[in-house]
């Protein structure tokens, strides 16, 4: 399972960048606003940083000017994603980007109908929003399970499903079950997939332990 940061925050994304444990990066105008940056600046700095695709959404929702602002920022660099919005304008933007070569996420994913155009028009993610359905005490994750079960039945969608919206571990882990190819994580639930009380436990114990053997690895002959 590839795991993207979902943030525009430069500091965070450095920082999980180092861990050599992020595939990636998504953002969209919600984070970009948050983090008080210029865009296309910001984009450039983190495709610089960051080898996998870069997630830098579109702000139009007409044809005409998504498509000139996809064109714009797949120019960035070579790992921009171009995100655009499931509609129907935003899908032939996906089409024509795809048939350029440019990477496409489609987002605000929230049904199996739409994933399957998503896949049609050749997307290379789609994003359905796990967390967003959950607010609703919809099943978020059983749309995930939908999307990957009907993909397999196609190899000629080739279309990556990016579990986004994700609120906490299970749905990393849930997702990764149904074979989901990509989770988008807020840097804060990745911090969390680390945390196990019986570690911290376990590990403050090797160390007392260790200390009243009184021995040094490093001074040792
Ligand atoms: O960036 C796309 C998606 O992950 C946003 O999720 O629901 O936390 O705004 P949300």
């Amino acid at each position: 399972m590839k795991f993207f940061v979902d943030t525009a925050d430069f500091d965070d994304i450095k920082e999980l960048q180092e861990t050599g444990l992020i595939d990636g990066v998504t953002t969209n105008p919600s984070l970009i606003a948050k983090s008080g940056r210029e865009f296309l600046p910001l984009i450039k700095e983190i495709c610089a940083i960051v080898d996998g695709p870069v997630s830098a959404e579109v702000a139009a929702t007409d044809y005409e000017t998504m498509l000139k602002e996809g064109r714009k920022l797949a120019k960035i660099a070579d790992n921009v994603a171009v995100k655009v919005p499931l509609t129907p304008d935003g899908l032939k933007v996906c089409k024509a980007l795809s048939d350029e070569g440019t990477m496409v996420n489609v987002t605000l994913c929230f049904s199996a109908s739409q994933a399957i155009l998503a896949a049609k028009a050749g997307a290379a993610f789609i994003s359905p929003f796990v967390g967003r359905l959950d607010d609703l005490s919809q099943d978020g994750l059983q749309l995930i399970e939908d999307i990957v079960e009907i993909y397999d039945n196609y190899p000629e969608f080739t279309t990556e499903v990016l579990v986004a919206s994700i609120r906490n571990p299970n749905h990393i882990v849930e997702s990764a079950k149904m074979g989901a190819h990509v989770a988008t994580i807020p840097p804060q639930v990745i911090r969390q997939l680390y945390k196990h009380p019986l570690t911290d436990k376990g590990l403050a114990d090797f160390v007392a332990d260790w200390q009243k053997t009184g021995q040094s690895i490093l001074d040792a002959a």
